[in-house]
């Protein structure tokens, strides 16, 4: 747990960020969660799963942009992204987080890029998923996803099991019909608004999915656990849900096998799939959940 703190900490410092950022070692391992610098490796990783059956959503990394410039430059690649992807005839939406958006800088920056990003994305059939972030921006994320859902629906929204406010709010986006995907949450949160207990998340977790499953409007599951992956496909057999009415969600290289067998077992399963130079804050993340990584990170770094 302190393990987790410590790693979610160093993940927000930029001095640390500067060092992995040149080093080959640490670049090599990011690279097993991310599909290359560039949209074209993206893409060509996208058609290689869309082939082996998954679908996928692309995440142009980076959050926490310093200027508008930064924002702007995002949502042009997240629409140029959904509008190649669409030409390409490929499977693929896109998940983007406001803090790339800008949405620390202004607030209505935010909403402009995100309506642009939705618009493009609604042209050409695609949907656009709002990752959720650090729990400064819990509030701020629903009301901007409300504000631009009520022009354009093809955007969803991301619930976090381990928030205790989580259950109002699923309650809430099932019944204005916002598409959810229900996760566990990646960042450092304090006990105040988060459960720290991971048999507590677990619970909650099993309590959202059951309201997501039973009423919710294109539910989206995002976990490697395969206990609550069981839970979930217990819980859609009960309300009578069919296989291509909810979806699996997990992140590229991790569980691989599992993704596999879902798919096999006639499940629909998404891949999330990053791409781009600004990998290291979503890489921490990822050391955080599975700290075997960091081993192998820090055994290798010396070189
Ligand atoms: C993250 O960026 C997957 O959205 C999640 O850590």
């Amino acid at each position: 747990m302190l393990f987790r703190q410590t790693l979610l900490f160093l993940s927000r410092r930029k001095e640390l960020e500067e060092f992995l950022k040149r080093n080959p070692m640490a670049r090599q391992a990011s690279s097993r969660y991310v599909a290359g610098d560039t949209r074209r490796e993206a893409l060509e990783v996208t058609r290689r799963l869309n082939e082996e059956g998954f679908r996928v959503t692309l995440d142009y990394l980076g959050e926490e942009v310093a200027d508008e410039a930064q924002s702007r430059a995002a949502t042009e690649e997240y629409a140029g992204a959904l509008e190649e992807a669409a030409s390409l005839g490929l499977n693929a939406g896109v998940s983007v987080k406001l803090s790339h958006l800008g949405v620390r800088i202004d607030k209505d920056l935010a909403i402009e890029n995100l309506m642009a990003i939705a618009a493009r994305a609604a042209r050409v059939g695609r949907f656009v998923r709002v990752d959720m972030e650090g729990s400064d921006l819990t509030e701020t994320t629903l009301e901007i996803i409300r504000r631009v859902h009520g022009v354009h629906d093809n955007v969803g929204a991301v619930i976090q099991s381990y928030l205790r406010r989580s259950s109002a709010d699923i309650e809430e986006l099932i019944r204005e019909k916002i598409p959810v995907r229900l996760v566990k949450g990646a960042y450092l949160e304090p006990e105040d608004v988060a459960f720290q207990d991971t048999e507590e998340i677990d619970l909650y977790f099993m309590r959202l999915l059951e309201s997501l499953l039973r009423d919710g409007f294109r539910p989206a599951i995002a976990t490697h656990d395969e206990k609550l992956i069981e839970y979930a496909v217990d819980m859609a057999f009960i309300y009578s849900r069919d296989e291509q009415e909810y979806e699996f969600q997990m992140l590229y290289g991790i569980r691989r096998d599992l993704q596999k067998k879902l798919l096999e077992d006639g499940c629909r399963v998404r891949i999330y799939l990053p791409y781009g130079e600004d990998w290291y804050g979503y890489f921490m993340r990822r050391l955080a959940e599975r700290p075997a990584n960091l081993w192998f990170l820090l055994k290798n770094l010396k070189r």
